[in-house]
């Protein structure tokens, strides 16, 4: 295993491919809602706040566990700890659950992507488009399985090559046309209150939720607590920087969920008004309120069709991404061949992801805990089980292994500048608030308490 074991090129090969993992629809999709319903200034602000603490700290070590051990999560752990196997296994289960409905989401953006293409904005811009096609039966689970489809054809080719050359041009791509569409964005009337609302942090709106969705959107942004940055440090040379590489997939992650919260909530002001109602739509805001935007926009067809083709191809390569570590998990496990897993791996995408689908229309009546099925997906994964892997990894780290050894492999590339913060949020902050955070959350959710 070790000598077959690739490497990446050089430093901005692995801050690239680290990055491309990581800028996906938890960017441009999940964080702007987030954003919206959570208070936007003070959400922004607190997010801020646990990327450069938490984050970081978890990517380091992630990545540092990886390049350590020369392994993938569940082998890491084991090579390390054997009490700790089970680290491995529980986040890799986490992908088994964000993968069927993130191919959901994709199934939309493929959707738009149409609609742009057949020169269709205005009725997408309509109010009710979305709830309406969503709730079909038929037309959301087709492009559903159209999407889940290329991304299983591509794992099954194994044609990342070509995905990872195609990103060097589409990302920088897409964060121009991100800004344009901000701008445009910034420029309606109304939208400035939008701005107000999103930088301007309101104090009177903090509360342990505002810190669980901050927290849970970045394990979710950075893909972190699910074992994918230990494969991706695994990859990583021994030469390249460790804590310059964390530090720029960081700003970069950050700045495209940035600039995809100033394109969407100014827009939610200018074209809904500030309500409530309009900042608490939840998953389906980028698709409520960018046609709008786009529908008054000169050229907005076609800025609408490229920026949904963007978004699109966001969304595959981190789906790609995903699809490839079930399969690898799979084979690993079982020693499948590359074929025969992928095919499982579609099957149980398609099992799950249908149901997720229909459960916004004729099987709405599956409501785990009240929520839709993907918001209890997205709720299991992102509150519950990636604050659980990440406490026992903080643990694991301060108590077990010691910071030191991952401040020695820091190390190799010279001094790590912040290894006394590091140890403290490792040791003591992190998990202390993060068992905090996540008890106050699923009570909140249980209906104990009302935040
Ligand atoms: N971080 C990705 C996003 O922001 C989603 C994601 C989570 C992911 N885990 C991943 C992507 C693993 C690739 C691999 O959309």
């Amino acid at each position: 295993m070790e000598k077959k074991r690739g490497s990446f090129t050089n430093k901005l090969g692995f801050v690239l491919a680290a990055a491309g993992s990581a800028v996906g629809l938890g960017n441009l999709w999940r964080f702007p809602y987030l954003a919206a319903k959570h208070g936007g200034g003070i959400f922004l602000l607190v997010y801020l706040i646990i990327a450069v603490t938490f984050g970081f700290a978890l990517m380091i070590t992630e990545i540092a566990l990886g390049r350590k051990t020369r392994l993938s999560a569940i082998g890491a752990y084991d090579a390390l700890d054997k009490r700790f196997k089970f680290m491995g296994y529980l986040s890799s289960a986490v992908p088994f659950i964000i993968t069927p409905y993130y191919c959901v989401i994709g199934g939309w953006v493929l959707k738009y992507l149409v609609v742009f293409l057949t020169n269709n904005v205005s009725s997408a811009a309509a109010d009710g488009y979305f709830e309406n096609y969503i709730a079909q039966p038929a037309a959301p689970v087709i492009f559903f399985l159209i999407y889940v489809l290329i991304g299983c054809v591509v794992v099954m080719l194994g044609v990342e090559g070509g995905i990872e050359k195609a990103s060097r041009i589409m990302m920088p791509v897409l964060v121009i046309i991100s800004i344009v569409v901000s701008v445009f964005s910034i420029m309606q009337p109304g939208a400035w209150e939008g701005v107000k609302y999103y930088l301007l942090p309101d104090f009177s709106r903090f509360s342990a939720t505002t810190v669980l969705a901050a927290m849970g959107q970045l394990f979710y942004s950075m893909s972190l607590a699910m074992g994918i940055m230990i494969t991706y440090g695994s990859y990583m040379k021994k030469e390249n920087h460790l804590e310059q590489s964390v530090r720029q997939i960081e700003i970069f992650d950050t700045g495209i969920a940035f600039m995809a919260g100033l394109m969407i909530i100014p827009a939610v002001f200018a074209f809904s008004g500030g309500s409530e109602e309009a900042l608490g739509k939840g998953p389906g805001l980028m698709f409520v309120t960018l046609p709008k935007v786009f529908e008054n926009m000169k050229f907005g067809t076609v800025i609408g069709a490229v920026f949904f083709l963007l978004v699109l191809f966001a969304a595959l390569t981190s789906s790609i991404s995903l699809t490839e570590t079930l399969v690898s998990i799979v084979r690993d496990r079982l020693g499948w061949g590359r074929k025969k897993a992928s095919a499982v791996i579609l099957v149980f995408l398609c099992v799950v992801g249908i149901p997720v689908s229909l459960g916004f229309g004729i099987w709405d009546f599956i409501a785990p805990m009240g929520m839709s099925l993907l918001d209890f997906c997205d709720f299991v994964s992102n509150s519950v089980m990636m604050p659980i892997v990440a406490i026992i990894s903080c643990l694991f780290v301060g108590f077990v292994i010691k910071p030191k050894a991952i401040i020695d492999e820091v190390e190799v590339n010279g001094p790590f500048k912040m290894k006394k913060f590091y140890t403290i949020i490792i040791k003591y902050i992190a998990p202390v608030c993060l068992v905090a955070i996540l008890i106050f959350a699923i009570m909140e959710a249980m209906g104990m308490i009302t935040v």
